[in-house]
């Protein structure tokens, strides 16, 4: 398949897509021997040779599409071990031979669906605010919200970074001292969830990520990951084109192409 020379460079991990032109126009990479200052010049990375500085690229390593179910209790970075050797994703990551990051984050204490991919440009386009990719929470609060309370949550909060967008509200369970609602947001500032219920006087006790765009956190163990299922993969381009954010159903255990990954428990 051709592919244009800077992407074809980008994908390679030598340097990011401007940087690659900047190369080309430098007169620094060679295709089959000559060299290439033509921008548009499209290759095919299977079939000519392509190299940076005298240097062959390397191939582009196979695209990786993670979900994990991030326990409580662990950092979203990849550094390991984090800060005061707390844990950090990657300790669960362990059989994921591609070097993936994680697409946005969730808090220390927060659980649930993390999605990490070395896709940089499906990445950037999941978090960019454009797309509005839905996530869901699954959020235990002090005490029970009343009617005036969702409402507010779900027609905007004001918090000191802005008013929120719509949200959507649904109650899930009670008891006299606690609430559960899973809560519906198209943004990702930080703490958002827990800035919301906050300022509607219901602290947040647990938090846990059960959707997000088209995923499903489904039956994923804590702790645990599993590879996305094409239709899956299919279905975060979607989003990330503009259509599609809607939820798919999460695959039963062990069927086609996922994969569960094991813990590591020391
Ligand atoms: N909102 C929060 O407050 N925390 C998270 O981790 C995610 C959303």
């Amino acid at each position: 398949m051709e592919i244009r020379l800077q992407k074809v460079i980008a994908d390679a991990g030598v340097a990011s897509r401007r940087k690659a032109e900047e190369l080309i126009r430098q007169g620094r990479v060679t295709v089959n021997g000559r060299v290439s200052t033509e921008m548009g010049l499209k290759v095919d990375p299977a079939r000519d040779h392509v190299k940076v500085d005298g240097r062959h690229l390397k191939p582009a390593a196979p695209k990786a599409y993670v979900m994990l179910n991030k326990p409580g209790g662990v950092l979203t970075t990849l550094e390991g071990p984090g800060v005061e050797g707390r844990f950090t994703v990657q300790q669960f990551l362990r059989g994921v031979r591609q070097r993936v990051f994680p697409v946005g984050r969730l808090d220390y204490d927060a659980e649930g669906l993390l999605l990490l991919t070395n896709d940089g440009q499906l990445a950037q386009r999941l978090l960019h605010p454009r797309y509005h990719v839905s996530k869901t929470y699954l959020v235990k609060v002090k005490g029970v919200l009343d009617d005036a309370q969702i409402r507010t949550l779900e027609s905007g909060v004001r918090l000191r970074d802005g008013l929120t967008g719509p949200a959507q509200v649904r109650k899930v369970r009670k008891t006299e001292e606690n609430s559960w609602i899973e809560l519906t947001i198209s943004e990702g500032r930080t703490h958002q969830v827990k800035r919301m219920l906050e300022v509607v006087g219901h602290p947040v006790l647990k938090l846990k990520r059960l959707r997000f765009g088209p995923l499903k956190l489904g039956w994923l163990p804590p702790g645990e990951y599993r590879f996305l299922t094409d239709a899956e993969i299919h279905r975060l381009r979607a989003v990330a084109v503009g259509s599609g954010n809607h939820p798919l159903p999460a695959p039963p255990p062990s069927r086609g192409r996922v994969r569960v990954g094991r813990r590591l428990a020391s």
